[in-house]
């Protein structure tokens, strides 16, 4: 059953619009390694999208949605092992473990190469290679760069078609010689010659793996979101913001939106939460009816280039095409522009199967009587297990959010007027400070604690340091990271443009009964008109020990009824609580000691003396 090992020009099936000399020695190359039966080049038609879901169909991979409900979408149910990223299996390759620097794992190229070779010999028999070509950014942009996806998951080539600019059209960027990233991605599951697969295969053996110096990016093992979606965190955050080091740009966890004021005045921001701390959600914000004349609109939900412009400002384009979603949580209620993004063409991921052939999950909406659970196991709401895993997602194309930005593809970005981090925190972080200056708000991100999530593999709830929400997504020595963050700063302050500026937001602090205390979703609109008024030098706030905060009167309340004192409970800075923070700032540093800049010692310094005062 096995075919030849396809190493010539004709097993090789490459179509006549492939015209890449090095692309297809590559791909024989790959092919001859993990010895798929066949190799497919997509073209990424819809024909081709429409086949590959109907073939999965088939496996018993995706189910199809009752066309009536939810027309042209499919669901996935992955195998339990596979539910999320895997960081403890992400692997940056430098040749000097310092260059990869203490919060990434790391292996030598060699070593890490010898292990792969091992693990991808032989790994694709009895399934298809697809060949995915993908650009992140418009195509043909000077700032868009080109990956190609080798995969055996035909999940991976319909999402990938969701989230990036994918097929046909990057051969004519390319050319014959263009310039582009290899990413080899294999499930780990080889097929003897007759057997049966199985729904979704994986492997317990999983390798996320970079290397930033070759720009070369393997992953074995899952099948499941940014593991396997190699243009999202391998290409677009890990290998890109290394490229971004060496070359003076930045690539960052952030979604990027418009905000316009009721005098129809627009601002941008870009704002990094950690993985499943609300971007999506900011991204297309409502904001409430009692701030009439508030409007926000999409650029990017998750990820942000950002490049200095000629006027000395700093641009940002989203690289993504597409929403990887976390589903929970999401209803018309607490994101309304998400829910009527998901009406059509959408692929759901470890929701439930609703009677009606429909999705559910918890935070949608009442709870059906009974459903299948993302196991396929019979559910009712008195099962006492979740419905829907918390990691649950959806993909859907950006072009479907009602709110999508005008300029959101525009190749030229869109300028930068504030920077916001904000990590997830039942006490102590304010919701809402600004930074005196540059050089304070990166100290505010790089020290950025967060409660640890679902889209992870691992323990939750555990409060960690999450630096600029890239501890997981930064290719390269955190601490360089920081230094290129505050020389960028330096730079532009001496071209004389204004610098954005830097706040930072919880939105999570819990009450005595474990309960958000702040209302959060579109009243985050509050906060965020304080933000554009501070840019405009017209809302005052008070300064203490960490920056500057609103005081209750500085914000709008028409409309919702928030209490003084509690305003105050989630505003206030108490000493005993920054003490114990600053002593988890201490050991972030302590770990990042042999390149950490001088310029963030010298604000946690100042930092003690204005807590101790
Ligand atoms: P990734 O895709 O993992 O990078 O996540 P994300 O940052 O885009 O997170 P998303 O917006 O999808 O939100 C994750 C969860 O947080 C969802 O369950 C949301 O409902 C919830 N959430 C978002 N915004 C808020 C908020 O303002 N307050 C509260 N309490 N929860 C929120
Ligand atoms: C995240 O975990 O930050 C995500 C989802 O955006 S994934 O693509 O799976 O990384
Ligand atoms: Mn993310």
């Amino acid at each position: 059953m096995n075919a030849a090992v396809p190493t010539d020009a004709i097993s090789l099936n490459a179509p006549e619009w492939v015209q890449h000399a090095g692309i297809k020695s590559w791909v024989a190359q790959i092919a001859a390694l993990t010895q798929p039966d066949r190799i497919e080049w997509c073209d990424g038609s819809q024909q081709e999208y429409d086949r590959l879901c109907e073939l999965m169909v088939q496996a018993g991979t995706l189910r199809r949605l009752n066309p009536a409900k939810r027309p042209n979408s499919y669901l996935a149910w992955s195998d339990p092992s596979d539910v999320a990223r895997v960081e403890d299996r992400t692997f940056i390759c430098t040749e000097s473990a310092e260059d990869a620097g203490p919060t990434n794992n790391w292996m030598a190229p060699a070593e890490m190469r010898r292990t792969l070779n091992g693990l991808f010999e032989g790994c694709m028999r009895g399934r298809t290679m697809y060949v995915v070509p993908f650009s992140m950014g418009p195509l043909g942009s000077p700032i868009a760069q080109i990956g190609v996806e080798l995969s055996d998951s035909p999940y991976v080539a319909v999402n990938m078609r969701l989230m990036t600019r994918m097929g046909r059209k990057v051969y004519e960027v390319l050319g014959t010689d263009g310039q582009f990233v290899p990413c080899v991605h294999s499930v780990g599951k080889p097929l003897a010659a007759g057997q049966a697969d199985v729904p979704w295969p994986c492997n317990d053996i999983k390798y996320i793996v970079h290397y930033p110096e070759t720009r070369e990016i393997w992953s074995f093992g899952s099948g499941y979101g940014g593991n396997a979606l190699l243009g999202k965190k391998c290409l677009a955050l890990r290998i890109a913001s290394s490229m971004g080091h060496e070359q003076g740009w930045l690539a960052e966890h952030m979604l990027i939106l418009g905000v316009t004021s009721p005098d129809g005045r627009k601002k941008h921001v870009a704002a990094a939460f950690p993985s499943a701390c609300g971007k999506t959600n900011f991204a297309m914000l409502i904001p409430p009816a009692s701030l009439p004349g508030w409007k926000i609109t999409t650029v990017g939900d998750d990820i942000a280039w950002i490049k200095p412009g000629k006027d000395g400002r700093l641009y940002a384009i989203n690289p993504e095409a597409g929403y990887f979603g976390v589903a929970p949580g999401t209803s018309e209620k607490t994101n309304f522009n998400c829910m009527a993004s998901l009406r059509e063409n959408v692929i759901f991921t470890n929701v439930a199967l609703t009677d009606d052939g429909d999705v559910w999950w918890e935070g949608m909406g009442p709870a059906p009587a009974h459903c299948l659970d993302w196991q396929g196991k019979d559910w009712t709401p008195e099962s006492g297990r979740k419905a829907a895993h918390p990691n649950a997602r959806f993909t859907v194309a950006a072009v479907q959010n009602p709110a999508i930005d005008a300029a959101w593809d525009d190749p030229a970005g869109v300028p930068i007027d504030a920077f916001i981090f904000g990590g997830r925190r039942s006490n102590t972080v304010p919701l809402v400070t600004e930074a005196r200056d540059w050089i304070e708000g990166v100290y505010m991100a790089a020290t950025m604690g967060s409660e640890t999530t679902a889209a992870a593999a691992g323990q939750q709830g555990v409060v960690r340091r999450d630096p600029f929400a890239m501890l997981p997504f930064c290719g390269y020595n955190m601490s360089d990271y920081f230094a290129h963050w505050l020389k960028l700063g330096r730079t532009l302050e001496g071209s004389g443009a204004k610098l954005p500026r830097i706040f930072c937001v919880n939105w999570f602090q819990v009450d005595e009964n474990g309960k958000f205390v702040w209302p959060g979703f579109g009243e985050n609109m509050r906060v965020l008109k304080w933000m554009f008024e501070r840019l405009d030098g017209k809302a005052q706030g008070q300064e203490h020990a960490f920056g500057i905060t609103p005081r209750y009167a500085d914000l709008a309340w028409n409309g919702l009824d928030f209490p003084q004192e509690r305003f105050e409970r989630i505003t206030r800075v108490e000493a005993a609580l920054w003490e114990q923070e600053l002593a988890l700032h201490d050991e972030l540093f302590e770990k990042l000691d042999s390149r950490l800049p001088a310029e963030l010692r010298a604000v946690r310094q100042k930092l003690a003396q204005r807590l101790a005062a």
